[in-house]
């Protein structure tokens, strides 16, 4: 069962920030999950649209630009870090789950991604854009054929995992309370890998091994990645 650091090894650290990154490195995770916003200028790693939940400042990340963002505490001294200095500080160590959340201007961020694999910063192997908004991904998976898809959602879907493989995904992620054998089963026959989302607690780790999860998100990776090793999930 693979471990991904859910916005960073947030649990310890300053949600989203480098110093939750590079101790999710660290660590030696499988994968780090980060969420990113559109800001006037660039593309932030922050998890809601409004700067006020983590950091000092105070309005919508939309429409402030990067310079007075990058004034702001996230916490413990950190910054909000642009897109590129998350790509950058990773430089293709571990696999990168970018879930986009109020993400504009797309054409942008494709640019962003394109010149990040020309120059080598990410290969496209260890990179995974997942999102809620499924019409997103689909712009995304047409515009770089060779991107990795994780279809987001929080209940399982009347038709199980058809919408993923519909989105040509290469992975389904869903709400750890929601999943199921059958959604599990559905998202394998159809060749996705299936992920859980948030997973801290150890009774929550040896329930989803049971139901055959192939990767779970979780705020505190250290303990997580001690569970599954010396309980040989
Ligand atoms: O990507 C999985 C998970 O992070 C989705 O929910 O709100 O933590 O971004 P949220
Ligand atoms: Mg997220």
């Amino acid at each position: 069962m693979k471990i991904f650091a859910h916005r960073g090894a947030s649990g310890n650290h300053p949600e989203n920030t480098l110093k939750a990154i590079q101790a999710a490195l660290e660590i030696g995770v499988d994968g780090i999950e980060v969420d990113v916003q559109s800001c006037l200028d660039d593309y932030v790693i922050i998890h809601d649209s409004w700067l006020d939940r983590t950091t000092n400042g105070v309005g919508k990340v939309h429409h402030t630009n990067l310079a007075s963002i990058k004034t702001l505490d996230a916490g413990l001294g950190q910054s909000v870090p642009t897109l590129q200095e998350l790509l950058q500080l990773n430089n293709n160590q571990t696999l990168l789950n970018l879930e986009l959340k109020h993400t504009f201007e797309l054409n942008k961020l494709v640019k962003i991604l394109d010149l990040n694999i020309a120059n080598k910063i990410i290969s496209p192997d260890n990179l995974l854009i997942s999102s809620f908004d499924h019409h997103q991904l689909k712009w995304m998976k047409q515009q770089l054929p060779w991107l990795k898809i994780g279809a987001l959602t929080s209940s399982i879907p009347l038709h199980y995992a058809a919408f993923a493989q519909e989105l040509n995904a290469f992975s389904v992620h869903v709400d750890k309370d929601f999943v199921n054998a059958d959604f599990v089963k559905d998202a394998h026959a159809r060749g996705l890998e299936i992920y859980a989302y948030t997973v801290d607690k150890y009774e929550d780790v040896k329930k989803l091994h049971q139901l055959d999860i192939d990767g779970i998100f979780s705020n505190f990776p250290s303990n997580t990645k001690s569970f599954v090793q010396f309980t040989k999930l």
